[in-house]
C-alpha cells in the first residue's frame, strides 16, 4: 500500500509499504477514508521529537471503514465507519477505567523506555515516535487499530467525514483545553496560537459560557478564523501582548489562559525568545517555552493555565516563583479522546458545533509531502489540511 513516511528532518516521502496485518485478536484493519495533518506532526516534520526511525507511517487523525477485524473487536465490525482516537486505548487497566486515557498503562509497546523518560508510561499513539509504541500512523491507506474493540468512536451516517475526522484529536483536543479552564461566566479566556487546536478551544470556550475569549497569533488569516468564531484578537507582530490583556481586561489579567502553541512558539521581537531558539540549536533546551512565560506573567492570580500545547522535554528560565505565588493551577497532557467523544458526536448532530470550518485544504494523500510544507509554513492560507488516499 501508499503511505506518508518519515526519513528525518522536513523529509516526508510518499512510500509503498507492506500491509497492515492482524497481529492480535483486538485489533481491526481499517481503509482509510481521510486524515489530516496535525500541528503535532509538525514537531516530527521538524525533527523535535526523539525516537523516529526512518519509515515510520505518519499520521494519527484519521477514519475510515473497517474491513477487516479479529476475534475480539466487540461490537466493531466489518462495514463499521469510524474515527480512530490518536490515543491508543485498552479500556481495562486501572488509568483506562479512571478516564485517563492518554495514560493507558498496556497500549504502548515501548512502556518500559516512556517510563524511563517520563517516570511513567503512557498510552501508545499513532504515528507518533517509538517513545509512544511505535506504531504505524494513519496517512496511509491502511492501517492497523490496535485494541480497536476500545480504540474507535463509531460515526453516525448524518455525519460526513468533514465534521467527524476532528473528533479523533483537534475537537476533543481544544475541548479539554476549554474545560480544564473550568469556566465560570465572568471569565476572560485568552488562547495563544490560531491553529486548529487553538479555533476548537476557541469555539468551545464560546460553547462553555466564556465572558470574552481572546485570541493571539500573527497570521492573519487566522485570527480572521478567530473573530468569525467569536473572539477579540491581538496580532502579536504588531502590538503588546501583554498591554492588550490589561486593557481588554481592566487590568486585572484573564482568569483562564489556554496555551495551543507548545513547543515551537515563535516572538518578534522578545530576548527571552532570541534564548531559547540559540539554546534549541544547540541542543542545550529542547522547546521554546515564550507563550508559558507570557502566560504566567498575564494570568491572574488564582487563575488556571490549560496547555494542549505539546511539549517534549526540558525548558529553561520559567518564572516558577511568579507562578506560585500567584497560586496558578496548570493542567495540561495529551487528550482523553474517549471520554469527551460520545458528548461531540451529540453536539455535532445537534448543530452546536460544526468542526469543519477549520478546512482550508483537500488533496489527494500522494501530496502529502508537499501539504506538509504548505501546513508548516502557513503558507496559502493554510489552516487544516485533509487528505484522501
Ligand atoms: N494535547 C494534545 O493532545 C494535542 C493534540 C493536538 C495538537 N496538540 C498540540 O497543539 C499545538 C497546536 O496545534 P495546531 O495543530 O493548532 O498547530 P499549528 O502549528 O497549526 O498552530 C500553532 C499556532 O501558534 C502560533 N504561534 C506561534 N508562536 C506564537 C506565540 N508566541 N503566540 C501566539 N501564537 C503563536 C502559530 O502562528 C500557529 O498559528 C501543537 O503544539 C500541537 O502539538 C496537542
Ligand atoms: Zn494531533
Ligand atoms: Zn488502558
Amino acid at each position: 500500500m501508499k503511505a506518508l513516511c518519515w526519513h528525518g528532518k522536513q523529509d516526508i516521502r510518499w512510500d509503498t509499504v507492506p500491509d497492515p496485518i492482524l497481529e492480535h485478536p483486538r485489533d481491526a484493519i481499517l481503509k482509510v477514508s481521510s486524515c489530516a495533518i496535525c500541528g503535532s506532526d509538525l514537531h516530527l516534520f521538524g525533527g523535535f521529537m526523539p525516537s523516529m526511525k526512518c519509515g515510520d507511517v505518519m499520521g494519527h487523525e484519521f477514519m475510515g471503514e473497517v474491513v477487516e477485524t479479529g476475534k475480539e473487536t466487540g461490537d466493531l465490525k466489518v462495514g463499521d465507519r469510524v474515527v480512530i482516537p490518536f490515543t491508543i486505548t485498552c479500556g481495562e487497566c486501572d488509568q483506562c477505567r479512571r478516564g485517563f486515557f492518554a495514560a493507558c498503562e498496556r497500549s504502548n509497546r515501548n512502556r518500559d523506555m516512556a517510563a524511563k523518560v517520563f517516570g511513567h508510561t503512557t498510552a501508545g499513539l499513532f504515528g507518533y515516535s517509538h517513545l509512544t509504541g511505535g506504531y504505524a500512523g494513519g496517512q496511509a491507506e491502511y492501517v492497523r487499530v490496535p485494541f480497536a474493540d476500545h480504540t474507535h468512536v463509531k460515526v453516525p451516517k448524518d455525519i460526513p467525514d468533514e465534521q467527524a475526522l476532528f473528533l479523533g484529536d483537534i475537537l476533543p483536543t481544544g475541548w479539554q483545553a476549554a474545560v480544564q479552564c473550568d469556566i465560570e461566566p465572568t471569565d476572560t479566556v485568552a488562547i495563544w496560537g490560531a491553529g486548529p487546536v487553538g479555533q476548537m478551544a476557541l469555539r468551545s470556550a464560546v460553547l462553555l459560557g466564556a465572558r470574552q475569549v481572546i485570541m493571539i497569533d500573527h497570521l492573519p488569516d487566522r485570527l480572521s478564523m478567530a473573530r468569525a468564531g467569536g473572539a477579540i484578537t491581538i496580532n502579536f507582530d504588531e502590538e503588546s501582548v501583554l498591554e492588550r490583556l490589561w486593557d481588554l481586561t481592566a487590568g486585572k489579567g484573564p482568569e483562564k489562559c489556554i496555551d495551543a502553541v507548545g513547543m515551537e512558539s515563535h516572538a518578534a521581537r522578545s530576548l527571552d525568545s532570541l534564548v531559547d531558539r540559540a539554546k534549541q540549536a544547540m541542543w542545550l533546551e529542547s522547546d521554546r517555552p515564550h507563550v508559558l512565560r507570557e502566560m504566567i506573567y498575564v494570568c491572574r492570580a488564582g487563575g488556571v493555565l490549560s496547555i494542549p500545547g505539546v511539549y517534549g522535554g526540558l525548558i529553561d528560565k520559567l518564572p516558577m516563583g511568579a507562578s506560585m505565588n500567584k497560586g496558578l493551577t496548570w493542567r495540561m497532557g495529551q487528550t482523553h479522546v474517549k471520554r469527551w467523544t460520545d458528548d461531540l458526536v451529540k453536539r455535532i448532530l445537534d448543530k452546536q458545533i460544526d468542526p469543519s470550518f477549520v478546512i482550508t485544504h483537500t488533496k489527494p494523500l500522494q501530496e502529502g509531502p508537499d501539504m506538509y510544507r504548505t501546513f508548516r509554513a502557513k503558507e496559502d492560507g493554510c489552516v487544516k489540511v485533509v487528505l484522501k488516499p
